[in-house]
């Protein structure tokens, strides 16, 4: 029996990240100042919070300028738009983030729609979003332009494939059908209320799985010789040793057998969103002071 590639999103990323550092000081010697990147965190789940400092790191060792702003829970919406627009106002910063979820109380697409689409490097606002499904020039949420990274990496050509994405978030299925759509991929989006979603698996060429379910889907619905990029981050606690371990949204064990190539998790599309992060903050920095996008990026 054959075993199927593991693709290391890891090593991938270090690249990618080492490119952003160059474009960094091609652009510092352009511009005379670095690129910046802000990043809000309202609350203190500690998922987030472990996801924000690991940012400000990396923002940091690209050479670009990092702005960490924390609110509490109960920060009133009106507050929070306060901040947006005071940083889309100051031209230090060339990226916002926001860190979702946000707590109930907050209208999450007010927020996210306050955001100047200029900076808006997660992707989010509607009109990147738009420009994204009618193929114009846009900020892509990080995830899905990630694992097409990835997937253009191992295929090369998507044109003609048929490509599965199971889970139709804004974050990452939408976006990720769309990233395929434009690669001339032939697109079904699955998601919990699909009949016989093995079978629709079975189709693809492609599939990603973005559904926040720990190994659902099953090694023998993948068709002999697809690719299989798995976006899931889920904590599962293990019987044996009563400690937890991260799993992904494939049984990766039991699909190595059918795969040609697969994310593994963690270590796969898990670093590829941070560099991401970094290269849209280097490419709206570039949009923003009227300089073309860095070559290779
Ligand atoms: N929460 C989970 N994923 C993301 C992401 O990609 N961006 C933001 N802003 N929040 C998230």
């Amino acid at each position: 029996m054959t075993i199927g590639k593991i693709i290391d999103g890891k090593a991938f990323a270090a690249t990618l990240r080492d490119k952003v550092a160059d474009g960094v000081g091609a652009f510092v010697e352009a511009t005379g100042r670095k690129p910046g990147l802000a990043v809000v965190l309202v609350g203190e789940d500690p998922a987030s919070s472990v996801y924000v400092r690991s940012k400000g790191k990396m923002t940091a060792a690209a050479g670009m300028e990092s702005f960490e702003f924390k609110r509490p829970d109960s920060i009133g919406e009106e507050d929070l738009l306060d901040l947006i627009e005071e940083l889309n106002q100051d031209d230090r910063v060339d990226g916002i983030l926001v860190q979702l979820p946000l707590p109930r109380h907050i209208d999450e697409a007010a927020v996210i729609g306050a955001i100047d689409p200029a900076k808006d490097v997660d992707g989010f606002h509607v009109v990147n979003s738009g420009r994204l499904a009618t193929g114009q020039e846009a900020l892509v949420p990080c995830t899905p332009l990630g694992c097409i990274m990835l997937l253009k990496d191992e295929l090369g050509d998507l044109s003609g494939l048929e490509a599965v994405v199971v889970g139709r978030s804004n974050i990452v299925g939408k976006p990720m059908a769309q990233l395929l759509l434009a690669e001339s991929a032939t697109v079904t989006i699955a998601h919990s209320r699909t009949r016989d979603l093995a079978s629709v698996v079975h189709r693809a060429d492609i599939v990603v799985a973005a559904v926040g379910r720990a190994e659902m889907v099953k090694g023998e619905w993948i068709k002999p010789g697809a690719t299989v990029i798995d976006v899931g981050i889920n904590r599962v606690s293990d019987t044996e040793d009563g400690k937890s371990r991260i799993v992904g949204d494939v049984a990766t064990a039991e699909a190595l057998a059918h795969v040609r190539a697969i994310t593994p998790v963690p270590g796969g599309v898990g670093p590829m969103t941070i560099a991401v992060l970094l290269r849209n903050t280097l490419v709206a920095a570039h949009a923003r002071a009227g300089l073309t996008k860095p070559a290779g990026l």
